[in-house]
C-alpha cells in the first residue's frame, strides 16, 4: 500500500474549524494546500510544519482567483487526494429590513465559491489515490430556524449539491462526505447573541472530524446530543416546527418598531 501522505486541499484554514482542522490533520502527517483571503495564518502554520504546507490564498468567491489556487496545486502536486471545502460565513436577516444583497453575500461565500472549488478541484481528485470531497455544511440544515434564512439557504444548498454530487461521482469513485456541525466555538459563533447548546470547542469538532474521515462516512454530524433533537425536530410535522421556531424568536425591544 502507498503510505504517501495524503494531499489535501483546506479551505477556510485561517481561523476557526478550519485552522484547527489544520493543525488536526498536519499532526497526522498530511500535506495540506491552505485557503483563506488572509495569508498570516496560513504562513505560520507552512513555518510551524515546514515542507508540509502549500500556501495558497485567495479570495474563493473570485472564481480567477480558485483557477489560479488550482493551478498552483497542481504544480506542486499534480494530483490532490482530498479537498475539505470549508470555507464559510454566516449572517442573520433582520426581516424588518429585508436586505436581498446580505443572500447574494451568502450565497456566493457558502455555495458558489464552494462551486468554484469543485471545478478546481475534480481534475486533480480524479489523478489523486482514493479521492474524498468533503464539505462543511450545518445542522441548520435540519429545521427552518430563525434569521437563518440566508445562511440555512445557502447551506441547505451546499447539501443538495454535495448529496448530488456524490451520485454522480460514485462511477469515478471519488466518495463525497457532508459535515453537520452543530454549535462550534469560532470567530463566527462568538458574534452570536443567544445561547448555543451543546456548543464544542474547535479542537474537539476538528478531532472528531478527522477521526472519521478516513471510513468515508456519508456524513459526518455532531454533537451527538445536539444531533438527535435536529433530527427529531426534523420530524415533526412543519406546524409543531413552527410553533418551536416562534418560541425562539426574541422578544422586540420595549417601544422599539419593530
Ligand atoms: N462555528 C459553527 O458553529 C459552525 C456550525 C456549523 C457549520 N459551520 C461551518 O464551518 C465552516 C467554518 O466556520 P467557522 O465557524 O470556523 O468560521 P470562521 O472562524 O469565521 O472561519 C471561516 C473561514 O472561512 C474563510 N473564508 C471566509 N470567506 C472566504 C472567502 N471569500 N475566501 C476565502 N476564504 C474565506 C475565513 O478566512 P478569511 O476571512 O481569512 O478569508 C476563515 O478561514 C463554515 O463553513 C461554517 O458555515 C460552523
Amino acid at each position: 500500500m502507498d503510505e504517501s501522505p495524503r494531499r489535501i486541499w483546506l479551505t477556510g484554514a485561517s481561523t476557526g474549524l478550519g485552522e484547527a482542522l489544520a493543525l488536526a490533520l498536519l499532526a497526522q502527517g498530511a500535506h495540506l494546500a491552505l485557503s483563506a483571503r488572509s495569508e498570516g495564518p496560513l504562513r505560520a502554520l507552512e513555518q510551524r510544519y515546514p515542507g508540509q504546507v502549500l500556501v495558497v490564498p485567495g479570495d474563493l468567491t473570485d472564481p480567477e482567483q480558485v483557477r489560479a489556487i488550482g493551478a498552483t496545486i497542481e504544480q506542486a502536486w499534480g494530483a490532490l487526494d482530498s479537498a475539505i471545502l470549508n470555507a464559510g460565513t454566516c449572517e442573520y436577516v433582520d426581516v424588518q429590513h429585508f436586505d436581498a444583497q446580505l443572500f447574494e453575500r451568502v450565497f456566493r461565500t457558502n455555495l458558489f465559491a464552494s462551486s468554484y472549488c469543485i471545478e478546481a478541484a475534480l481534475p486533480l481528485l480524479r489523478k489523486g489515490r482514493r479521492p474524498h470531497l468533503v464539505g462543511v455544511a450545518s445542522a441548520v440544515t435540519y429545521v427552518p430556524l430563525p434569521r437563518s434564512e440566508a445562511y440555512g439557504a445557502s447551506k441547505a444548498g451546499l447539501r443538495y449539491l454535495f448529496e448530488s454530487l456524490r451520485i454522480d461521482l460514485a462511477r469515478q469513485r471519488i466518495d463525497v462526505t457532508v459535515v453537520s456541525p452543530g454549535f462550534v466555538d469560532t470567530p463566527l459563533t462568538r458574534k452570536n447573541d443567544f445561547p448555543m447548546p451543546q456548543i464544542v470547542s474547535a479542537e474537539d469538532a476538528a478531532r472528531h472530524i478527522v477521526e472519521r474521515l478516513d471510513k468515508r462516512p456519508l456524513e459526518i454530524a455532531f454533537p451527538a446530543v445536539f444531533m438527535a433533537a435536529m433530527r427529531l425536530l426534523s420530524w415533526l410535522p412543519a406546524k409543531l416546527q413552527l410553533i418551536i421556531g416562534k418560541r425562539m424568536v426574541r422578544r422586540p425591544p420595549q417601544g422599539g418598531d419593530v
